[in-house]
């Protein structure tokens, strides 16, 4: 039986760096906050319970991980990192097991480095794993201190002597501990350091004090264990978060043109031989089937898309849903409550919101349906327009099956038009409709024999 884990996050901290109003763990990477990948991260893994610790804009925090399976502990005064896990005690009271301490601020490591360091830490029977990493330049991290006997203690960039800030191997600040015991070598330190923190490193000599086992476990890829400080790292972790889920995607049957311009969020499912142009956008929970073709500049936010569907350049989709074979755009808007039921043409500058359209319906150019539902096999000409909104209530259009509206029409709702009907261009519809009729508004025309040559001889005459 896997012995029993639970994760504690520190993200208590202001982040000065990011010169924000937002708190640093909520600034998204791909579209998600970053403390929410973490979060994620250890639900995989199965951690029960997860405890963020937060602090520097709690309450804000709070309202963002609302939906997370997340129990809060507070950490009202930033006095160090040690300070913050003792913070965590109380939330697990009577837990005993591997406790994985994570880093709200570090977001790209991955699920199964984390295996490996729990797996080495059970093996080990260490008291204390810390995941390290080599860096190039580890200027501000606290580096690792080995003996004969394996890791002595860590020391802080601010409290190392010149030959210790030559050391290479970092602190990830990424540990497992054995609870309840690091919350008694916790309670043992103190904050005569250069910080005047208490530091949650000074656990590895208490330990090593109490005759316990240390462990270290070298990572292989560094960049993973990168901590977001400032905005400049925000945007790395950015390009390293996007690569990562676009491999996924690209390993799965997708094809991306030119990944380094492709967004899409870490919720986003796509079906195999889709195909994503430059600059195409898949954000929050998102679905696209197989065999769709989304051309550049296509923006996508919750929607629900099936196969064989068209997204042409310029397009702009939210919570919609489109089913197979639908063509949108170019610069098509479709707004919130637009379903599209299949084998739909929606051309240039056409939006839709809360509009239901039936199989084979469609709207090419240059028109606004809202509140609307459409049978099958409607034909809307160009310049027509949906009249929603009175100015205080929104009303509803119905048009039935295989009704052919001519251009430039106007529904005025609430109004019905029956199937079969046929709507004469440059109506304005303010009843309505019954089944196979024709509906006309227009003034009829009168064509005035020679009153255009009248009219010129009379206006040079006028100029003279
Ligand atoms: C810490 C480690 C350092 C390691 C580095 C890796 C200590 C003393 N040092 O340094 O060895 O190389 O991380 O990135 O632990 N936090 C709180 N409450 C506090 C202080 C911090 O919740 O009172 C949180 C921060 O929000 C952050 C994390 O703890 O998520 C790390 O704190 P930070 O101040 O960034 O520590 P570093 O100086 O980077
Ligand atoms: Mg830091």
């Amino acid at each position: 039986m896997p012995k029993k884990l639970a994760a504690v996050i520190l993200a208590a901290g202001q982040g000065t760096r990011m010169k924000s109003q937002l708190p640093k763990v909520l600034h998204p990477v791909a579209g998600r906050p970053m403390l929410s990948h973490v979060v994620k991260t250890a639900g995989t893994l199965g951690a029960l319970p997860i405890v963020p610790v937060i602090g520097h804009g709690a309450e804000q925090v709070r309202q963002v991980l609302a939906e997370e399976p997340v129990t809060f502990a507070l950490q009202e005064e930033q006095l160090g990192t040690g300070h913050a896990l003792l913070c965590a005690e109380d939330s697990l009271k009577g837990f005993t097991g591997d406790l994985l301490l994570l880093c709200g601020d570090v977001p790209l490591l991955r699920e199964t480095t984390l295996r490996e360091l729990l797996q080495h830490h059970q093996k080990t029977a260490a008291s204390v794993t810390i995941l390290t990493a080599q860096m190039q330049d580890p200027t501000g991290y606290g580096r690792i201190i080995r003996g004969e006997n394996g890791v002595e203690r860590i020391v802080e960039e601010k409290d190392a002597s010149r030959s210790e800030r030559q050391v290479d191997e970092i602190n990830t600040g990424i540990y497992v501990f054995r609870a309840p015991e690091a919350f008694e070598f916790l309670r043992g330190l103190d904050n005569s350091n250069a910080q005047g923190e208490y530091y949650l490193t000074d656990i590895v000599a208490a330990a090593r004090k109490a005759g316990e086992r240390i462990e270290a476990l070298l990572i292989d890829t560094a960049a993973e264990a990168m901590g977001i400080n400032d905005r400049v790292q925000l945007a790395e972790a950015g390009a390293l978060m996007r690569q990562r889920i676009n491999e996924g995607h690209q390993r799965a049957g997708v094809t991306l043109v030119d990944p380094a311009t492709t967004y899409i969020e870490p919720d986003v499912v796509i079906g195999s031989d889709s195909l994503l142009h430059p600059n195409v956008h898949l954000r929050g929970k998102t679905t696209i089937g197989s065999g769709c073709e989304i051309e550049p500049g296509v923006v996508v936010t919750d929607c629900s898309i099936a196969d064989q569907v068209h997204l042409k350049p310029g397009s702009v989709l939210s919570e919609s849903s489109l089913g197979d074979a639908c063509a949108v755009g170019p610069m098509a808007h479709l707004r919130p409550g637009t379903v599209l039921n299949g084998n739909n043409k929606i051309g240039n500058f056409v939006e839709t919101k809360k509009a239901v359209f039936g199989e084979k319906s469609q709207a090419s150019h240059l028109t606004y349906i809202g509140d609307a539902s459409l049978g099958k096999n409607v034909n809307i000409g160009c310049g027509t327009i949906t009249c929603n909104y009175d100015g205080v209530n929104k009303h509803q259009t119905t048009i039935g099956d295989d009704v052919f509206v001519g251009s430039d029409t106007q529904f005025v709702a609430p109004v019905t038009i029956g199937r079969g009907s046929l709507i004469g261009a440059g109506s304005t519809i303010t009843k309505d409709v019954p089944e196979d009729a024709l509906a006309i508004t227009r003034a009829e025309q009168k064509n005035v024999a020679g009153w255009a040559i009248r009219n010129r001889q009379k206006l040079q005459k006028q100029k003279k």
